[in-house]
């Protein structure tokens, strides 16, 4: 068996009331997930202006309907950032991008995630405490001011505080190349985290070499390297990823050439370099779904990055004749952004309705001052 997918068989991931998955989240709700889906559209209603809902690409289908922004990480921010008028935002997210948008709209706006347990596996990767330990044993062999430290938005709130605090800044998959150019232009050293793949895969697009850029492994002293080796590198890149997309592998694309010689692939850069490298195009989410929808009809595509925006995407582009299949159909959903339930919007909105705010995301005051220096560096840079 090839180790995509037997002949034929193609994932199937998309809602359907007629024929609902069995749903690990539903945990016994009495509702079907048809009455479930109309009460939210009542409630919603009964909302009005009073709520916005963000939503991320990989949400599941039947969430994400509801979304009044969707978007990939940075166009979430810039819209959170600029928002007036709400009084709450519910964020069909996960945990870093609910911090963030509090961090970036006004103090009168609740931030409310469904779900609390809707973490992202790569942010819990950096602890704060481990950074700041590796923050010290730097400044034991090197001047840190000589370094800076830039964070990929998928961090705690913590996180993106030491890094406004330390001269650095935060990227997104949109704007890393421009955010990595900026710091290793004022920088002896790039300290970046948590994702080691975006890290590298942007320092080789910004002609880095390879062997310029070495993992820091925080359970090992000095990162797992002798102290020559640190001060030789250009980039540190913490020993992060992210386990949706770390089941892509090299392999994939050639399985994929050989079976649709004429099909192109796509990936996310938190994707491993060596899948980068096998690929004909690699970017965010946005710069994926706008590729393809603005492809020659008829087109076939493999795509790697989180399966229900492929899926969606799939049956968007399907009346022109576009192909869009998983670069690896077998690889897993992002299960912490599944969280966001409809059971779990449900419940959010029938407490606003009732005026009782349950999720609410808050990020301390002084956390937040740090953490918004280091965003609006980020803001700037982008432009
Ligand atoms: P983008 O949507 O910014 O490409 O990021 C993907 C991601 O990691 C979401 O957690």
């Amino acid at each position: 068996m090839s180790i995509i997918q037997r002949e034929n068989e193609v994932l199937e991931v998309r809602w359907n009331p007629e024929k609902p998955i069995e749903d690990v989240t539903r945990m016994g709700d009495p509702a079907t997930p048809v009455e479930v889906i109309e009460e939210i559209q009542d409630l919603r209603a009964k909302l009005g202006s009073d709520l916005v809902l963000l939503g991320h690409h990989y949400q599941r289908d039947e969430v994400i309907q509801f979304a009044d922004q969707r978007g990939d990480s940075l166009a979430l921010s810039q819209y959170a950032a600029k928002m007036e008028g709400a009084k709450y935002v519910v964020f069909l997210g996960v945990h870093f991008m609910a911090e963030t948008a509090d961090m970036l709209t006004p103090d009168e706006v609740s931030v409310i995630l469904p779900d609390k347990r809707a973490g992202c596996t790569m942010a819990d990767m950096a602890d704060i405490v481990d950074l700041e330990d590796a923050w010290e044993q730097l400044g034991r062999i090197t001047d840190t001011e000589k370094i800076v430290p830039v964070t990929y938005i998928n961090s705690t709130a913590a996180v993106k505080a030491f890094v406004g605090r330390h001269g650095g800044t935060i990227c997104t998959s949109s704007n890393a190349h421009k955010v990595l150019s900026w710091a290793l232009s004022r920088g002896e050293k790039v300290f970046f985290f948590p994702d080691q793949h975006l890290g590298r895969n942007t320092g080789v697009d910004l002609e880095v070499p390879l062997d310029k850029m070495i993992v820091w492994d925080p359970e090992e002293p000095l990162g797992g390297h002798q102290q020559q080796e640190v001060l030789d590198a250009r980039i540190l890149l913490w020993r992060g990823h992210c386990s949706v997309h770390q089941h892509f592998q090299p392999e994939h694309a050639d399985v994929w050439r050989q079976r649709i010689p004429d099909i192109k692939v796509i990936v996310h850069p938190e994707c491993s370099h060596e899948v980068v490298l096998k690929a004909d195009d690699a970017g965010s989410t946005s710069h994926i779904l706008k590729t393809i929808k603005a492809a020659e009809p008829g087109t076939k595509w493999a795509v790697g990055t989180e399966n229900h925006l492929v899926s969606r995407l799939g049956q968007e582009v399907a009346a022109e004749g576009k192909e869009v299949y998983s670069l690896a159909p077998y690889a897993c959903l992002c299960s912490t952004m599944f969280r966001i339930s409809p059971e779990a919007l449900r419940d959010t909105l029938r407490n606003l309705v009732e005026g009782k705010v349950k999720g609410q995301v808050t990020v301390d005051k002084e956390t937040a001052d740090e953490a918004n220096l280091a965003l609006s560096r980020m803001f700037e840079i982008t432009g």
